[in-house]
């Protein structure tokens, strides 16, 4: 059986606070994009076998793939064992949910592969479980996510653009960008309420209007440490993005550009200049 794990970006990430239990309070609204690793599953006698195309990920319990599995097995009470293989596409450390994609992907995989019939509800719990951002990959789409991550609201469809994706040549760790954020001197006030104007405009269609809402609260603590990020979203602007931002912590940055065709010339202009991964995307639109 194959499966794709979509990669996602963050239309916004606003932090409410922080949490007694060391995690952020946030809003955020979370887009599934087509582009992904493909994820192949078969089943085996027994024990979890787990193989990578990117030969610097770990294939044990270091990968959160193959903490997935084992938590499907024992949850579910899996005799059987099971091989999988990840065909690595989405970049690491760039804050495009690539490792919470494949543990939601193989969730999702085994319940089909061993006939589970789990509750989704289930699946995305164990999925919170694993990760802040793994409950949205079980539902992807569109959708606000509130909590940690892990409390999701559906918010349909997103209007109809095209979105290009850009990976500067560093990596940024998730502790790391929320440590610099918490040491900002003056947090929390430009983004406040973006979040819910981000969702009307996406509700209503407001395609200006979502580009004037969107906002990353970890981008200014990020860029600062990192400016070839910040270089790489001004790039994206001047080739014709109506909106550019960071995704997650980073580092990957993308626009959103009403016209293909500027979408398709910026995308060569970054080709012929730049040594960054690029990708011409395409909003999965499968779900809502
Ligand atoms: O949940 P996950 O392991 O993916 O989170 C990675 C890190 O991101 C956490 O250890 C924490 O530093 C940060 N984080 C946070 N608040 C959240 C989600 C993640 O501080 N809501």
């Amino acid at each position: 059986m194959e499966k794709y794990a979509h990669a996602k970006l963050n239309i916004t990430l606003e932090i409410r606070g922080l949490r007694p239990d060391g995690y952020h309070e946030l809003d955020m609204i979370f887009l599934e994009l087509k582009e992904g690793d493909r994820i192949i599953g078969e089943k085996t006698k027994e024990g979890i076998t787990l193989s990578c195309s990117d030969p610097s990920l770990p294939c044990d319990e270091r990968n959160l793939a193959y903490r997935a599995a084992a938590l499907m097995r024992e949850r579910f009470g899996i005799k059987e064992g099971i091989r999988l293989h990840i065909e690595k596409r989405i970049p690491s450390q760039a804050g495009l949910g690539g490792g919470s994609s494949d543990a939601a992907c193989v969730m999702n995989l085994m319940n089909e592969l061993f006939c589970l019939d789990a509750d989704p509800k289930e699946l995305e719990e164990m999925a919170g479980a694993l990760g802040s951002d793994v409950p949205f990959f079980i539902r992807g789409g569109c959708q606000r996510a509130k909590g940690r991550g892990e409390i999701l609201t559906a918010i349909g469809a997103f209007p109809p653009c095209t979105v290009l994706v850009v990976k500067p040549d560093v990596s940024v760790s998730t502790p790391w960008a929320y440590r610099a954020y918490d040491q900002m001197e003056d947090p929390a006030e430009a983004g406040s309420g973006c979040t819910e104007a981000a969702e009307k405009a996406i509700r209503s269609g407001d395609f200006p209007a979502l580009c004037a809402a969107m906002h990353n609260d970890l981008e200014a603590p990020v860029i600062k440490e990192y400016p070839e990020i910040g270089r790489m979203k001004e790039e994206l602007f001047r080739l014709g993005a109506d909106r550019a931002m960071m995704t997650g912590s980073g580092s990957a940055v993308f626009g959103l550009f009403s016209s293909a065709e500027k979408a398709a010339s910026a995308l060569a202009a970054l080709e012929s200049s730049c040594n960054a991964q690029i990708f011409l995307n395409e909003i999965c639109s499968d779900h809502s």
